[in-house]
């Protein structure tokens, strides 16, 4: 996903861009620009690869005067990544500069209409279309021009806009994908995502849909497509610069997977309040929840997988008809929702285009929508009826962890919650299950600390071929997210399978040496698991166990076992996590891939 940073005030702006850029790395990207005024002109730099490329060639901005700029990290959606279609993009006379993240949907019917009137592109972007619809427009009014332009374009898009008769503003504006403001001293920002300002100011504001904003050193104007001024409110970030960094560790995954007992107990302890479960955001009655038909539960990879863990507990728990989808499926399905059905939302970003439009769909239909959401005045938690955050704190890594085990409790309160509302969960099972919640912070802690040995099952397996997952029931769940973690770090092949599938047509491709990952924590079900661990043995896997303590059964099946502390049979997932996110984790660095910023992958799908 692209990354947008823009200044304007009395610093050196080509530095700030720099580095704000440095800090968006983890969304993905393959080319980067920058456009910075001069005090005559817009000077423009531009190069595809890593940063530290467009660094060097503008010896870290020094080639690059000016107080006034902006600047882009391209992940390539129209156009090969190169330096040609690397942003900023600009009108022929090189006056109106534009970075964008998003997609111009109807880019092609601009193009024809301003080739048929003597524009000439350079580029095989989208984007392009922006500068040369505002020189069409421009007479010496930017606000006009941008009002105009926006009136022709569809699609998603987050903007930054300079123009270089007008050297003392900065615009923005975006639709669907994020862009915030930041606010300094005698300076402004623009920013996809605060991780990017956050040591210059922690005084942000969240624009809208189709909010404009005008930046000067010294103010900020906002105003709508009619050109009407809107107020808007300035928030303070309370996270940390620390916490959008490594803190010492080689990687962002791993300090997140170390933070992920602090994530979890940051999402639970707000919600229990004296031996209850208390969720505020939540606004509905038991009555009201009592009366809920159907839950739908919707998102995108890990967050999805979350989902798939929650439909065993909701229906076990709460005795409530649950369905769980892929947005990108759902959102295409028709699915058959009644007002009296809740939709849940989830999304670590609160950004992922799939999932935002899986939650307009449904409250279009006249469902009530929570989301569980990370980020902050993300546009998932501003558009849902009721937002129940995630505290896991800024998660940088591609591959989710710390997000992934916070949206996992928040799951397990809102199924608690429900089960309590609809008569299925008090007293002493209550009591039970909150005080195997409060544990689990420290036992995913005593598992963390159990890395040692995971490094080195994981260094046995970094040439593998293939790798499977199995498990029953809510194991199964885990085993999905375990394969996803593997395949998105390390591109090793893997599959999840449900253990008794095996038979159905998976168990043609173990082969002598395949390391089948297999994940026992459920009693009522460890015979079973314990014959599809013989099954596949019998063909030559090599068996890794994640089970719990004391299951001798299938540690003496195995080849190598994990062993986890006990909790309740519902909350394991989030203790089997632990080594599965090792595991793959170790393969990753042991393959010399690059964990953070996985290949093809981005922080967030803002795009379908
Ligand atoms: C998980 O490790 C991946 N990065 C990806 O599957 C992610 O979970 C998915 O894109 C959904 O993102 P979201 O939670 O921000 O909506």
């Amino acid at each position: 996903m692209c990354g947008i940073v823009g200044y304007i005030g009395k610093q050196k702006a080509a530095p700030i861009i720099l580095d704000g850029l440095e800090r968006l790395e983890y969304r993905g990207y393959d080319s980067a620009g920058m456009a910075v005024y001069d005090g005559e002109k817009l000077n423009q730099a531009k190069a595809t690869g890593r940063l530290n490329v467009l660094y060097n060639l503008t010896r870290g901005g020094q080639t690059l005067p000016g107080t006034m700029g902006i600047g882009h990290t391209r992940w390539a959606t129209h156009g090969v990544p190169s330096t040609v279609n690397a942003h900023p993009h600009t009108n022929t006379a090189g006056t109106i500069a534009v970075v964008q993240n998003g997609i111009i949907e109807n880019y092609q019917a601009l193009r024809r209409r301003l080739e048929s009137r003597g524009y000439k592109f350079a580029s095989d972007t989208d984007t392009e279309v922006l500068p040369h619809l505002l020189d069409n427009y421009y007479n010496g009014d930017p606000r006009k021009a941008i009002i105009q332009m926006l009136q022709q374009i569809t699609g998603s898009f987050a903007l930054g806009i300079v123009f270089a008769d007008h050297p003392d503003h900065l615009y923005s504006v975006r639709k669907e994908c994020p862009l915030i403001v930041g606010k300094g001293e005698g300076e402004y920002f623009i920013a996809s995502d605060v991780t990017a300002i956050l040591k210059y100011t922690r005084d942000v504001v969240y624009l809208g849909n189709l909010e404009i904003a005008d930046l000067t050193a010294d103010g900020a104007f906002y105003f709508n497509i009619d050109e009407e001024e809107i107020s808007k409110e300035v928030s303070t970030v309370d996270w940390d610069v620390s916490a959008a960094e490594k803190g010492g560790y080689e990687h962002f995954m791993l300090k997140e997977m170390m933070e992920q007992r602090q994530a979890v107990r940051d999402t639970l302890n707000p919600r229990l309040k004296k031996g209850e479960i208390v969720i505020e955001e939540l606004k509905m009655t038991d009555e009201e929840i009592a009366n809920v038909r159907k839950l739908f539960i919707v998102a995108c990879g890990s967050a999805y997988h979350t989902g798939v863990t929650a439909k065993y507990i909701f229906e076990n728990l709460a005795r409530l008809p649950v369905e769980v989808d892929l947005a990108s499926e759902f959102r295409y399905r028709d699915p058959l929702l009644e007002k009296d059905d809740l939709v849940v939302v989830i999304s670590q970003s609160g950004e992922t285009a799939d999932t935002l439009a899986a939650l307009r769909m449904a409250s279009e239909a006249g469902c009530k929508i929570l989301a569980i959401v990370n980020v902050v005045g993300s546009t998932i938690a501003r558009e849902a009826d009721f937002v129940m955050y995630t505290w896991a704190g800024p998660e940088i890594a591609v591959a989710t962890t710390k997000a992934y085990s916070a949206q996992l409790i928040a799951l397990y309160l809102l199924a608690m919650k429900f089960a309590g509302a609809r008569g299925y969960l008090h007293g002493r099972k209550l009591r039970s299950m909150i005080d195997a919640l409060t544990k689990l912070p420290d036992q995913i802690e005593m598992l963390l600390n159990n890395r040692e040995e995971l490094q080195r099952i994981a260094s046995r397996f970094i040439a593998a071929r293939a790798v499977f997952f199995i498990g029953r029931g809510i194991d199964y769940a885990i085993c999905l997210e375990g394969s996803l973690k593997l395949k998105e770090i390390s591109y090793i092949h893997s599959e999840a399978y449900a253990a008794g599938e095996l038979k159905h047509g998976t168990i043609s491709l173990i082969e002598d040496g395949t390391l089948v990952a297999a994940v026992s924590t459920q009693a009522s079900l460890s015979e079973k698991l314990l014959s599809n661990i013989k099954e596949v043995k019998a063909r030559g896997a090599v068996i890794l166990s994640i089970t719990t303590m004391g299951n001798t059964d299938i540690e003496n099946e195995s080849d190598y076992t994990v062993m986890l502390p006990e909790t309740h049979p519902l909350f394991t997932d989030s203790l089997a996590i632990i080594p599965l996110q090792m595991l793959a984790y170790y393969i990753a660095v042991g393959r010399g891939c690059d964990v953070d910023k996985p290949r093809n992958l981005a922080k967030s799908v803002t795009v379908e």
